[in-house]
């Protein structure tokens, strides 16, 4: 018997429209230009390892032993326990003391931000996050059906978080405050007093800070505490990986601490409610963190010393082109340099041209959620410095033609 089949297209979610993130988007152009013969040079993700960089090998060990010694089972939904304690006291290490049966170990950094959003925010609650933002926040609230409501970090004051607006964005809906420090896509890290301030806001609000604190041990000073240590007993939640600071972003691997407020323990419920639907996260992989936190990290150093390097070339280069302003990192392998673009011109308009005109790709500043019209892109400064004068020489020469300066 033949069916009759129809060729209409199987429909897909409404939040597939809202869910957006730019940084893999913008991929598909390139391959279309590579394919068109341009070398492409991608700015786009901050992968160090694609870099160069290498996996330091006593992590790549414990993986390899794991594996070897059988632990391909499922394991324990919240994470192996020597993990677990090992994050504990790495956090308490930085003044913010959690205990390991709040810790839970999760699929990079970004599982712990869906699960603890996902705990947190119903359909219709706000969280508040920074303009510009890492775009998985907007978009795991978008498919939640929450609202992100934006606070302003300000170029002229090395992107520092404009306090007095967020404290006007609070309504009776916010749930929380997103705190991505050192940051990413801005380069910046706070002040104290920042820092203690935008606590402050969250403990008279009654919110939860989010922690994004995955670049951490990358500000180019040296390793920089974890915000809760400024005050304990408020309600923060601090998010890392294996993915930045130990350079294995492809296991990913990561963890959220849930500080030892009471007010947080229905949280740490309802996260490990979460967690134990989705069984366990890679566990092979959860071995390498009782080595990363509690072994050698002589890694970081020169890792440290590589990025200021490259900051310092890309905010120099970056910033003497005729048109555009960069404001000078402090932590990680981000900046976001400004275009001053013609009227009616956005910065997906500049992006796509450097692309297909120079095969350099960065991301437009909108897809951080900034104004299309106001110029900014990132850019991830992990090349070479070899291969970041070449790529900046590329990228003066094109914005003088666009420009026309
Ligand atoms: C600020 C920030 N948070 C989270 C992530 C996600 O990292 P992970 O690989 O740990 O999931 C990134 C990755 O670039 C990031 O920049």
């Amino acid at each position: 018997m033949t069916i009759a089949r129809t060729s209409s297209p199987i429909p897909v979610a409404g939040r597939i429209q809202r869910f957006s993130y730019a940084i893999r988007n913008i991929v598909a152009e390139a391959r279309r230009v590579e394919a068109q013969g341009t070398r492409v040079r991608y700015l786009n993700i901050g992968d160090p390892v694609a870099f160069g960089f290498k996996t330091p090998p006593h992590l790549v060990a414990a993986v390899e032993r794991a594996l070897r010694e059988g632990h391909n089972g499922y394991g324990p939904s919240a994470g192996i326990a020597d993990a677990r304690e090992a994050v504990a006291d790495e956090l308490t290490s930085r003044g913010f003391p959690v205990s390991a049966d709040r810790v839970f170990i999760t699929g990079g950094t970004s599982e712990a931000i869906e699960l603890a959003l996902s705990a947190l925010v119903d359909d219709e609650g706000e969280v508040l996050v920074p303009r510009p933002t890492y775009p998985l926040y907007t978009a795991v609230l978008a498919k939640l059906g929450a609202r992100a409501r934006y606070y302003r970090c300000d170029p002229a004051r090395g992107w520092a978080p404009d306090l007095d607006e967020v404290r006007s964005l609070v309504t009776p809906a916010t749930r929380a405050l997103v705190v991505i420090d050192p940051n990413n896509p801005t380069g910046a890290s706070y002040s104290t007093a920042t820092r203690r301030s935008l606590l402050d806001i969250t403990e008279q609000f009654g919110l939860v800070l989010l922690a994004d604190e995955v670049y951490g041990d990358l500000a180019y000073d040296g390793p920089v505490p974890s915000i809760g240590s400024l005050d304990p007993d408020a309600a923060v939640i601090s998010f890392s990986s294996l993915s930045k600071a130990y350079l294995a972003p492809g296991w990913r691997t990561g963890w959220m601490g849930i500080g030892r407020s009471r007010r947080l323990d229905d949280v740490v419920a309802a996260v490990a409610k979460l967690a134990d639907g989705r069984l366990c996260s890679n566990v092979p992989m959860q071995f390498a963190i009782a080595e990363a936190l509690r072994g050698d990290r002589s890694h970081q150093i020169s890792f440290r010393a590589a990025l200021r390097q490259r900051a310092a070339i890309t905010a120099e280069r970056l910033g003497a082109i005729p048109g555009v302003s960069c404001v000078a990192p402090t932590g990680g392998f981000y900046a976001m340099p400004q275009v001053t673009l013609p009227p009616g011109q956005t910065d997906e308009d500049y992006v796509l041209a450097l692309l297909r005109a120079t095969g350099v790709l960065c991301v437009y500043g909108s897809g951080f959620g900034m104004r299309p019209e106001d110029g900014y892109l990132r850019v991830v400064f992990l090349a070479s410095p070899e291969d970041l004068n070449d790529i900046y020489s590329l990228v003066a020469d094109f914005t003088r033609t666009y420009l026309g300066t």
